[in-house]
């Protein structure tokens, strides 16, 4: 079976409050996406690598990548830019298997990917890179309604690995019954859909805030591929 990987990398990333979407932020050498796409390369190298990015994207023509990469226009939502992905791999009959990794995660490791696409083909079944949640969790508004046990909580991460037709077909009729999307696993799980929790590094961390920028840049300068 063969794989691409799918990035969504079309957002605007407001809550970063930078001049510019988080994903060209520098980190150390290189930008955030130049980093998330050299992660996906370096897990297999000749793998297709479809990037979403918004119509008019400036930041993009200036990164340096590999020549698998091949970019289509992003969505509305992030679920619209993966299945406009989905969509160009399915009509050009290229892979069976999709892996969607967030643009915003340059710090996962390409063994983490392995171990998931590993789970994913011998059972036969799609699959996410998750954290066990560290901290008590409690549930309310203004005061503690209550402390929702957290033994069987986790945290999605991305990779998330589908069937390219089990994606595109529940991300489809997700969207067409408005159901919120916020990964691509929760499209599978409407659907009804199996989804494998496969345990992966705390620091596989999505930028989101400035804060985040500084502890990236502190964990990508330590790791060793
Ligand atoms: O905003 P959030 O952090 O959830 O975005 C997750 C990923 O989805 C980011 O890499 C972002 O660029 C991407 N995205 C997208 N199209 C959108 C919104 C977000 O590709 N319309």
């Amino acid at each position: 079976p063969s794989f691409a990987f799918v990035v969504p990398a079309a957002g605007v990333g407001a809550r970063m409050q930078s001049d510019k979407p988080k994903q060209y932020i520098q980190l150390g050498d290189k930008t955030v996406l130049e980093h998330t796409i050299n992660k996906l390369k370096a897990t297999i190298p000749n793998a297709l690598i479809i990037v979403a990015i918004s119509e008019n994207d400036a930041y993009f023509p200036d990164l340096t990548l590999p020549d698998n990469v091949i970019t289509v226009l992003g969505g509305k939502e992030r679920a619209d830019s993966v299945l406009n992905a989905l969509n160009y791999l399915t009509t050009n009959h290229l892979v069976d298997w999709v892996l969607v990794h967030d643009a915003a995660r340059p710090l996962v490791l390409p063994s983490d990917i392995r171990t998931l696409i590993s789970h994913c083909q011998s059972r036969h079944c799609g699959g996410i890179l998750a954290s066990k949640v560290r901290d008590t969790i409690k549930q309310g508004s203004e005061f503690v309604e209550a402390t929702v046990p957290r033994e069987a909580l986790w945290q999605a991460q991305t990779p998330q690995m589908f069937l390219l037709n089990d994606l595109t077909a529940a991300l489809t009729n997700a969207l067409n019954e408005n159901v919120v999307i916020t990964d691509e696993a929760s499209a599978i799980e409407w659907a009804g859909g199996k989804v494998q929790l496969v345990s992966s590094r705390a620091d596989n961390i999505k930028l989101t805030t400035p804060d985040d920028i500084a502890i990236a840049e502190f964990l990508i300068a330590k790791q060793i591929l």
